[in-house]
């Protein structure tokens, strides 16, 4: 029931939909509300609310996810010329292949000569993957399948079938799994591109089919830094925000996201990579800079200094003395200091009386040091003027490091303007 429009591209262990029909009920919105996912990933909350009536804005500061967040809650185009517009793109793309002596399907390739003649992707752009990450026969077909599509800029249909060739990339053409973190699994010599892609489009065309009759209630997802929410949101308009922010757990969400934001184009270079880190609230230690200064919005709050301190000691104690472990502390300040900011910001956009729901989960991703992320965030948002209503348990997560149940919750806050 679930599976429309959500199932078009997610991340791993993004929040079920249910949750937000369990926040958006007891949070009584509906087509006269205006609900807001700062931290909206691939767009959960958004759909979930276009599905119930309820208008919704999402904020996202990765590229890919953004994107995603974007088309998964355009549900304008007619599911039978999408069809066929994709079928005519693939054949185009087949036809290619095909004067190059290359099938899309696998068990016809054992005579393509080596890999020569395979388009590629220039070396610098290369490193930018994980190593392995795609075999060159399924990169040149999908590189193909790009070249046919990005003809097509114009059309009404072009959004959706990038949207469905990034979903397939990481795992049924590379040879990424995902556990929850990214790595390289099976190496796949080979995949049917062409067909695994149309069949993809044509899931989404029959999606669209029930989804067009809901169409009208408006939702949209914009670029942007959720510590800067008052340049991005009018002012008093927001009625509820459901969300799950980032929380230090070292996930790397450019990472996750690499190959098909290297191959759609959506990430350049090195420089481009450090410049969208830069725009996250501090998650991992591959991710914070000599000039960060977010720690200074929490300064004063004691549990947190005491838990950076507890990992500060914890690494001395235990020798650990590499960059990334002597960043675990810092990391930390950080996170709740740009959740500080975040909640800064966000008041000027929220509407006197609204509700807020925070799915975050606890850590001991640093020398296995607990952090109550929850209950901390409670103190940074009260901090800042927030009332604290309480905080729900959604589910917990055996922790393979510590061998601890791990609580993952619903901070719920209401501003009181
Ligand atoms: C836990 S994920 C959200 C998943 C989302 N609920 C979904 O349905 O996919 C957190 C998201 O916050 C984004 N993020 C991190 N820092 C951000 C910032 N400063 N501004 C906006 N988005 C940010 C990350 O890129 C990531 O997509």
């Amino acid at each position: 029931m679930d599976r429309p429009a959500h199932d078009w591209y997610r991340f791993v262990l993004s929040f079920p939909p249910h949750l937000v029909r369990d926040y958006a009920d007891r949070f009584e919105l509906n087509s006269n509300s205006l609900l807001l996912d700062p931290f909206c990933g691939t767009g959960t909350t958004i759909v979930e609310g276009k599905k119930l009536g309820i208008p919704a804005i999402g904020v996202e500061a990765v590229p890919l996810p953004l994107l995603a967040s974007q088309i998964k809650v355009d549900w304008s185009p007619n599911p039978d010329r999408l069809k066929a517009h994709a079928q005519s793109v693939a054949e185009r793309v087949l036809t290619i292949l095909e004067s190059e002596g290359i099938s899309d399907d696998p068990d016809e390739n054992h005579d393509v000569g080596g890999a020569a003649n395979l388009r590629a992707l220039p070396e610098k752009t290369m490193k930018l993957l994980l190593k392995g990450s795609i075999s060159p026969f399924p990169l040149h077909k999908a590189l193909a399948l790009i070249e046919v599509l990005k003809e097509e800029k114009g059309s009404p249909y072009y959004r959706h079938e990038l949207l469905a060739l990034a979903k397939l990339l990481p795992s049924e053409i590379g040879n990424l799994r995902f556990g929850p973190e990214v790595g390289v699994g099976a190496i796949k010599q080979d995949s049917p591109v062409v067909s695994l892609w149309l069949s993809q489009v044509w899931r989404m065309a029959n999606d669209l089919g029930t989804l067009s009759a809901m169409d009208e209630t408006p939702s949209k997802a914009l670029a942007g830094d959720a510590r800067g929410m008052g340049e991005l949101i009018a002012p008093r308009s927001i009625d509820a925000v459901i969300c799950s922010p980032p929380y230090p757990n070292e996930k790397d969400y450019l990472r996750i996201v690499r190959l098909e934001s290297v191959l759609l184009d959506l990430i350049d270079d090195r420089l481009h990579l450090r410049t969208l880190k830069k725009r996250l609230v501090r998650s991992n230690t591959r991710g914070v800079y000599k000039g960060d200064e977010d720690d200074k919005w929490i300064r004063s709050n004691r549990n947190i200094a005491k838990v950076a301190k507890e990992i500060e000691s914890r690494r001395i104690a235990l020798s650990k003395d590499s960059g990334f472990e002597r960043a675990y502390h810092r990391v930390t300040k950080l996170y709740f200091g740009g959740m500080a900011r975040h909640f800064r910001s966000l008041s000027t956009a929220l509407k006197p009386g609204a509700r807020l729901a925070y799915v975050v989960g606890d850590q001991a991703s640093y020398l296995r040091v607990m952090i109550r992320t929850a209950n901390l965030l409670a103190e940074v948002a009260v901090a800042q003027g927030y009332e604290l209503e309480g905080i729900d348990l959604f589910r917990t997560r055996h922790a393979t490091a510590t061998g601890e149940q791990l609580r993952e919750e619903v901070l719920l806050l209401r501003w009181p303007g």
